[in-house]
C-alpha cells in the first residue's frame, strides 16, 4: 500500500468511537474499510449510515475463528488486505486493586485481557497471511495508560503496557514484510465501556462527569480531543508511501503527557 487511497483496511471495534472515527477517516482518504464489530446495534448503524460501503463482520475479537471471519469477509469484498487495526478496548473504570474481592479480580483479569490483549495478538495472527501477501502493516491502538499510571486501574494499565511488547516483538518478527506500529492516544470521550465480572459493562467512559476539563487541566497542550482528532497518526502509519521504513514505533498523541514534569514555572508565558 502506498498512500490511504485504494487500500484495504480491518479496524476492530470501528462501530463507536475512536474505532468509527478511523473508519470516516479512512473512507474520506479513498480506503475500503471493514469493521470487526461485536456490538449488533452499532454494526447495523455502520450499515446504514454508510450505505453498506464498509463491509461488517459482527464478531468478538477474543475468539480467534471471528477475526479469521473477518479477514476472510475482508479478502472476499476487497480483494486484498493491507491494514489491520487492532483497536477494540475495553476499561476497568480505574479501579484499584484494594477494591477488587479476590474472585471478581481473577474474572475481571482474564476478561479485560481476553480483549485488550489477546483480542489484537489474535487479529494479527488472522490477518498475518494477507499482510504478507500485501507488504501491508498493522497498528495497534495503545493509551496514555501504556506509558504511565493512573490512566486505569492496574488491570487496564497493564493491558496497555502489555501492547507495548506486542508491538516490539511482531515488529521483530514480521520484518521485513510486514510493519508494526501503535498509536498512543489520551482521553476522549467514548463509549468505551467496563466489564461484565465488576458490573461495569454498562457504564462508559462519556457518563464521567468533567471529563473534558480534566483532560484540558490535566494535558501540556490544554485540550481536550475528540476521537477524529486521533486519527491522522493512523493514516500516516497505512502508507507505506510515508511511513515506509516506520516499524516497533508508538506514536504519542495524548496532549504532552509525557512532557508534564513536575512544576512547570514558565507556564508557556511569553510565548
Ligand atoms: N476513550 C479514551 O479515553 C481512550 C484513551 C486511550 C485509548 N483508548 C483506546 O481506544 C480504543 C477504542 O476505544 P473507544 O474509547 O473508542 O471506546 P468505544 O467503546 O467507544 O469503542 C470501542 C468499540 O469496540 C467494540 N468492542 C468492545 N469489545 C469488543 C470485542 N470483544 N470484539 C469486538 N468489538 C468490541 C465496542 O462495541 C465499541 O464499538 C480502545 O482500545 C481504548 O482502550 C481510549
Amino acid at each position: 500500500m502506498n498512500g490511504s487511497k485504494d487500500a484495504v483496511v480491518l479496524i476492530t471495534g470501528g462501530g463507536s468511537g475512536l474505532g468509527r472515527a478511523l473508519v470516516e477517516r479512512f473512507l474520506r482518504e479513498g480506503a475500503s474499510v471493514a469493521v470487526l464489530e461485536s456490538s449488533e446495534s452499532r454494526a447495523e448503524a455502520l450499515r446504514a449510515d454508510f450505505s453498506q460501503a464498509v463491509e461488517v463482520i459482527v464478531g468478538d475479537v477474543s475468539v480467534y475463528a471471528d477475526n479469521a471471519r473477518a479477514v476472510e469477509r475482508t479478502v472476499a469484498r476487497f480483494g486484498r488486505l493491507d491494514t489491520f487495526i487492532a483497536n477494540a478496548g475495553i476499561f476497568d473504570f480505574f479501579q484499584p486493586l484494594a477494591q477488587y474481592e479476590g474472585e471478581r479480580l481473577d474474572e475481571a483479569f482474564d476478561e479485560l485481557f481476553a480483549v485488550n490483549v489477546k483480542g489484537g495478538v489474535l487479529g494479527a495472527r488472522a490477518a498475518l497471511p494477507e499482510l504478507v501477501k500485501s507488504r501491508g502493516s498493522i497498528i495497534f491502538t495503545l493509551s496514555n495508560a501504556a506509558f504511565y499510571p493512573g490512566g486505569g486501574g492496574p488491570i487496564y494499565t497493564a493491558s496497555k503496557h502489555a501492547l507495548v511488547g506486542v508491538v516490539k516483538q511482531l515488529a521483530h518478527e514480521l520484518a521485513p514484510k510486514v510493519r508494526v506500529n501503535g498509536v498512543a492516544p489520551g482521553g476522549m470521550k467514548t463509549n468505551l465501556s467496563g466489564l461484565q465480572s465488576t458490573g461495569t459493562a454498562a457504564q462508559s467512559l462519556a457518563g464521567i462527569e468533567g471529563l473534558d476539563q480534566m483532560l484540558r487541566d490535566i494535558t501540556p497542550l490544554q485540550i481536550a480531543p475528540v476521537p477524529a482528532d486521533y486519527c491522522g497518526p493512523y493514516v500516516l502509519l497505512a502508507s507505506a508511501a510515508d511511513a515506509g521504513p516506520i516499524t516497533g514505533a508508538i506514536i504519542h498523541t495524548d496532549g504532552g503527557l509525557g512532557v508534564r514534569g513536575i512544576v512547570n514555572i514558565r507556564g508557556g508565558e511569553g510565548l
